[in-house]
C-alpha cells in the first residue's frame, strides 16, 4: 500500500467528510497528511483518526481557507514538519441551506459560499503552488459538483462557485504542467458526509447501505432513483482523489471527474 509514498498532502477541510476520509486513505497509501481545517477540535479528532491507523503520518493545523495569512502560515508549518508540499486537495466548502435561485438568495450566501468555495481554492492554489513546484512538482486535486454540470440545483451561489471551480481547474491545468503539476477535480453527487446526512436525516451510525437507501428517500430533487450511483461516502470520493493524486493518473490533467452515478448524462 505504497500508492503515495514519499508523498506530502495539504488537505483542507480535512476535519470532516470527504476531506477526512482523504487524509485517512492518503496516509494509509504512505504519505504524510497535513490536515488544514478551520475547527479545531474536528482538526484534532481527525489527526488522532490518521495516527491511530498509521503512526506519525499527521499534523493538524488550525486553518481558514479564506484568510491568506492563514493559509501561508499552515503550509508553512507543513514543509516544517514534512520537508515540502507536493499535493494540494482543496476540499473544505459546502453548500448552505439557505442558498436558492438568483432571483430569491440572501446576498449573504454569496459572500459566505464564493469566499469558502471559490475564493478559498484559488487562494490555497496561490499560495500552495509555489511549495509544489520547489517540490519538483506534484498534483492539485479540486472539488467541484453535479450541480455544476447540470441546471437542476435550485442553490444558485453555490452552483456558480462549482462551475468557478471548473475553469479554474483547466486553468491551471494549462498553465502549470510547465512545472510538473497536474490539477483535476472530481464532481461528486450526494456525499453523505455528516453535514450532508444531517441535513438528510440520515443516522451516521447506520451500516453504509441503510444511510444510502434512506438518503434517497430523503432527496430525489437532483439525483433520483434513477441514479442509484448518485449516493455515495465520503471513503467512495477519496479513493478517486487518491488516484488523482498518485502517479497512475499520470496522463490525466484539467480533467473533471463526474462521481454522481451518471446524473449528470442520462
Ligand atoms: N457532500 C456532498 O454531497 C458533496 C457533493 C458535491 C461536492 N461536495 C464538495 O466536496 C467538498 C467536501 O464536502 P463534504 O460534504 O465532505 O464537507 P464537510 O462539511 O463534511 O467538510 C468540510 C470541512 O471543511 C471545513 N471548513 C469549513 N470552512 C472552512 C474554512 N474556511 N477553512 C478550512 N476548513 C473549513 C469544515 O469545518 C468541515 O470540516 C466540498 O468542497 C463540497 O462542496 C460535496
Amino acid at each position: 500500500m505504497n500508492r503515495l509514498q514519499g508523498r506530502v498532502a495539504f488537505i483542507t477541510g480535512a476535519g470532516s467528510g470527504i476531506g477526512r476520509a482523504c487524509a485517512i486513505r492518503f496516509a494509509a497509501e504512505g504519505a504524510r497528511v497535513v490536515i488544514a481545517e478551520v475547527d479545531g477540535e474536528k482538526g484534532e479528532q481527525a489527526f488522532r483518526d490518521v495516527e491511530n491507523a498509521t503512526p506519525n503520518h499527521a499534523l493538524a493545523v488550525t486553518t481558514d481557507v479564506t484568510d491568506e495569512a492563514s493559509i501561508e502560515a499552515a503550509l508553512e508549518e507543513g514543509v516544517e514538519k514534512f520537508g515540502k508540499i507536493d499535493l494540494l486537495i482543496n476540499c473544505a466548502g459546502g453548500s448552505l441551506a439557505s442558498d436558492a435561485s438568483v432571483t430569491d438568495v440572501d446576498m449573504s450566501v454569496w459572500s459566505h459560499t464564493i469566499d469558502l468555495d471559490l475564493k478559498g481554492p484559488f487562494l490555497c492554489c496561490r499560495f500552495g503552488i509555489p511549495h509544489l513546484k520547489r517540490a519538483g512538482g506534484g498534483a492539485i486535486v479540486n472539488f467541484t459538483s453535479v450541480v455544476a454540470l447540470k441546471g437542476a440545483f435550485p442553490g444558485h451561489v453555490y452552483s456558480a462557485a462549482k462551475g468557478g471551480i471548473i475553469s479554474l481547474t483547466q486553468s491551471l491545468a494549462g498553465r502549470y504542467w510547465r512545472d510538473n503539476i497536474r490539477a483535476n477535480a472530481i464532481a461528486p453527487g450526494i456525499v453523505l458526509s455528516e453535514r450532508v446526512g444531517e441535513r438528510l436525516g440520515v443516522d451516521p451510525a447506520a451500516p453504509r447501505e441503510q444511510q444510502i437507501a434512506a438518503a434517497m428517500e430523503q432527496n430525489n430533487r437532483l439525483v433520483d432513483s434513477r441514479h442509484p450511483f448518485g449516493y455515495g461516502m465520503p471513503e467512495d470520493i477519496a479513493d478517486i482523489a487518491l488516484f488523482l493524486a498518485s502517479d497512475e493518473s499520470r496522463m490525466v490533467n484539467g480533467a473533471v471527474i463526474p462521481a454522481e452515478g451518471g446524473a449528470s448524462f442520462y
